[in-house]
């Protein structure tokens, strides 16, 4: 397994672009399924994650043509089964569901693997599924899906931990094509979830709504072929903004839209860091004092779960005690113990990280959980004496493009160990 090697101490400079978004570019590619005609969605991310939809879309009959971040997708038949080997590896490959339900009426995948962070189910979705009047069986691991007949109704997708956004895209992703109108109450207002709806009414669907928690969907007859192009990421925009937090002179993310990042930007602000904004540019530099923060993760427009692992990082070493609270995933704190064994002072109380900052971490071998947690002990290398040897990096893989080239080019010593 290849591992990364995180040489601390170097200082950030300069401008990294920002490659579309992984968490917008899964369920558009999941939604080509909905039509026969051929697709055009650019901005694509090279991420394994994404690698890993394409693979699972040509198994289900379609043919997917790949140049660098162009995908072409035509769905002219579609198998409706989708087996254990082609979706264990990867959560959101539950987004098939949604729109092979619209189209086929019925479909069977094998429930998803992926992030290891805490239990994920997806029983909103599925109580989704039923209101638009489908038969839901889960059996030896699969879920089966069936209806006959798809109409239109008002669904809530309001659970303890707010919405859900795969939950709302498959949602809608089924009701384009149900008869009638459907409206989801406590949709999640993500702006992947705005994305992919845009996606959908380029290709015919009628949608209203999309960003707030009500969205009205008119079913329609059939969608066609579109083109469309991902929104830039913003977790891995912020995780770049943390990193030049972390160790930067100035660092640029460009390519960006920075209202999206507004929940990253606002705590830095806070923090005692620079922020500044140029068209779709967004910097931060260090001011003249480190401030410690209290931060709790909300759903979209607050602070997202996506830079919890990040933003622990750096406050590992910020002077002052900071408490960062998970409201989304009451158990994604596996970074905690790695960061532990590198120096950090954090204290985990249930859903609360208190962390004591302390003046500087060392490096050590540290091992991967999940995709965020992982960005985070790469960014606790950069501030960390020593070398840090971030293993299990296929983590990593799955959500950043060329993380260590990009964070290279900004004055890191990163090097990537093949195994
Ligand atoms: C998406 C993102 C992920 C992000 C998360 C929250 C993708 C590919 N992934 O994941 O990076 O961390 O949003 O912003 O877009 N829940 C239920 N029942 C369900 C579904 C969810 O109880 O049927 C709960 C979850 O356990 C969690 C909360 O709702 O506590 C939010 O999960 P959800 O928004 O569904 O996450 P994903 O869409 O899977």
């Amino acid at each position: 397994m290849d591992k990364i090697l995180v040489h601390g101490g170097r200082r950030l400079r300069g401008t990294v672009k920002i490659s579309g978004s992984k968490n917008s570019a899964l369920p558009i590619l999941a939604a080509t399924l909905l039509t026969k005609e051929p697709c055009t969605i650019s901005r694509v991310p090279d991420l394994s994650d994404i690698h890993y939809m394409l693979t699972i879309l040509s198994e289900l009959g379609c043919e997917v043509e790949r140049a660098s971040g162009m995908v072409q997708i035509r769905a002219e038949k579609v198998k409706t089964h989708a087996p254990y080997d082609i979706v264990r590896k990867m959560r959101a490959s539950v987004c098939i569901l949604g729109p092979l339900l619209g189209r086929e009426h019925r479909a069977t995948v094998s429930l998803p693997g992926g992030c290891v962070i805490g239990d994920r189910p997806i029983d909103l979705h599925l109580r989704g599924f039923e209101a638009l009047g489908a038969s839901v069986k889960v059996s030896n691991g699969n879920v089966m899906i069936l209806a006959p007949k798809l109409t239109g109704a008002t669904i809530s997708l309001r659970s303890t931990f707010g919405s859900t956004v795969l939950g709302t895209g498959n949602v809608m992703m089924a009701a384009v094509l149900a008869d009638g109108q459907t409206i989801i109450d406590g949709a999640a207002e993500e702006p992947e979830v705005v994305d992919l709806a845009n996606f959908l009414i380029a290709m015919g669907a009628k949608i209203d709504g999309a960003g707030t928690r009500r969205i009205t969907i008119e079913g329609v007859k059939e969608l066609h072929g579109a083109k469309h192009e991902v929104i830039p990421d913003r977790i891995e925009a912020g995780t770049f903004l943390v990193a030049g937090a972390i160790s930067g002179d100035e660092v640029t993310v460009s390519r960006v839209n920075p209202e999206h990042l507004l929940a990253v930007t606002s705590p830095l602000r806070e923090a005692g860091f620079h922020i500044t904004v140029n068209g779709n540019k967004v910097s931060v530099s260090p001011g003249p004092k480190r401030r410690a923060l209290k931060l709790d993760t909300i759903p979209y427009p607050g602070f997202p779960t996506d830079m919890q692992a990040q933003m622990c990082a750096l406050l590992a070493t910020t002077d002052g005690i900071s408490v960062v609270s998970e409201h989304v995933f009451p158990n994604r704190f596996m970074h905690v113990a790695e960061l532990k064994r590198m120096g950090a002072n954090i204290d985990l109380q249930g859903p609360t990280a208190v962390i004591t900052g302390v003046p500087k971490l060392s490096g050590a071998p540290v091992m991967a959980s999940d995709l965020r947690a992982s960005a985070a002990l790469v960014l606790a290398g950069l501030q960390a004496d020593g070398v840090t040897e971030v293993n299990r990096v296929y983590h990593i893989d799955r959500g950043y493009e060329s993380i260590d080239e990009k964070l290279n080019e900004l004055g890191a010593e990163i090097e990537r160990v093949k195994a």
